[in-house]
């Protein structure tokens, strides 16, 4: 299949990387809205990409693309997506979905309108780790009640996420919010959440946050995170700890999943056995996507992140943003009707 990638920023180059290597597409196309910044990228890259340019329906009509790789900032996502999605050409997009709410539905009735798949890439549901503690929280818990995420990283990226406004919930914590509907199977009910950003600081805007989602069935899932976090830093996946009926089980620094589980309950605790889960062989990251992504067109299976699925995720971020306005507990509900 025949791609053209939109972006060549920093993960606009990983995109093409990660298309050059695959075996079930090609670089159709590469533009950016910067004069010459994709025809540099290809050059540096040494990739030999047969159309290069700045101007989406240019590239549109004269390279008839399969499908549109969009790795443009967050605020663009909504008219490169619409406008792919209007010329009937599936869209596979890079996180957060849009900067909006209104964005986003915007984007799902494109998807719709055209009958065309419009999957987010949430390269960070494809981790063998992540899939190893999913299974041990179905199969060795018994399910969760309680999940927790930590993340803290002192992150000096300069660029669009030093100036926006929320960048550890927009840009990062949409990674771990999606998450944990990802291991826990289940969808936002409503959250209490606070930003802030501490003095020393590099970003403009909140570089901390904490949160506490309400999801379906009552699990309580917390989140702690910063993105100015200088040493001890977690893993990018965060450090997770979840608690369910028969035990507890914990997955930090990207090492294997470690259970405790009841054995016997006898006295003041319980007795537990310890067991580490060990992992199975998955195409990560966003190697992970695209081989998803080409195959819920070819098959038309749902994929991870499709639109309609991946909004709630996004509708997480906007409530956990609301409620740090507001000082109060938002409905997820309420967002994704906004
Ligand atoms: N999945 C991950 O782990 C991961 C990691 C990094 C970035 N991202 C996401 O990838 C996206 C891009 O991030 P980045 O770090 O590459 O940003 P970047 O700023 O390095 O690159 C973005 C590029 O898009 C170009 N651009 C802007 N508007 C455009 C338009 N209308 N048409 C064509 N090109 C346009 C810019 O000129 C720039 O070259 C963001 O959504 C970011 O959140 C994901």
């Amino acid at each position: 299949m025949r791609a053209l990638i939109v972006g060549a920023g920093g993960m606009g180059r990983a995109w093409a990387n990660n298309i050059n290597k695959s075996s079930q597409c090609d670089i159709a196309g590469w533009i950016d809205v910067r004069e010459g910044a994709a025809a540099t990228a290809s050059a540096e890259m040494n990739l030999a990409v047969p159309y290069s340019g700045n101007n989406l329906a240019d590239a549109l009509r004269d390279v008839q693309p399969d499908f549109v790789v969009d790795v443009t900032p967050p605020e663009v996502h909504c008219s490169v997506t619409v406008e792919a999605l209007a010329a009937g050409i599936p869209v596979l997009g890079e996180k957060p979905m849009a900067s909006s709410m209104s964005e986003a539905r915007r984007m799902i009735s494109a998807s719709e309108s055209a009958g065309k798949l419009y999957m987010v890439s949430q390269s960070r549901r494809y981790d063998a780790g992540l899939w190893a503690f999913r299974k041990v929280i179905e199969e060795k818990l018994g399910g969760a009640g309680v999940l927790n995420a930590d993340f803290y990283i002192g992150a000096h990226f300069g660029g669009f996420r030093d100036e926006m406004p929320s960048p550890l919930v927009l840009d990062m914590a949409i990674h771990t919010f999606d998450e944990s509907r990802f291991l826990s199977g289940t969808d936002p009910v409503a959250v209490y959440a606070e930003e802030f950003n501490p003095g020393w600081s590099w970003y403009k805007g909140d570089a901390c946050a904490s949160a506490i989602f309400e999801m379906s069935g009552g699990l309580r899932f917390t989140y702690r995170g910063s993105w100015c976090a200088e040493g001890l830093h977690t893993s990018w996946d965060a450090d997770w700890r979840a608690v369910g009926p028969r035990g507890s089980a914990i997955w930090k620094n990207n090492e294997l999943p470690v259970s405790q589980t009841i054995t016997r309950k006898a006295g003041f605790f319980s007795e537990c056995e310890e067991q580490t889960e060990p992992t199975e062989e998955i195409a990560s990251g966003i190697a992970g996507s695209l081989t998803e992504f080409i195959e819920a067109i070819q098959t038309g299976r749902m994929p991870n992140g499709e639109c309609h699925d991946n909004i709630k995720s996004l509708a997480m971020v906007f409530a956990a943003i609301e409620s740090s306005k507001r000082k109060e507990r938002v409905l997820i509900e309420e967002i994704l009707l906004s």
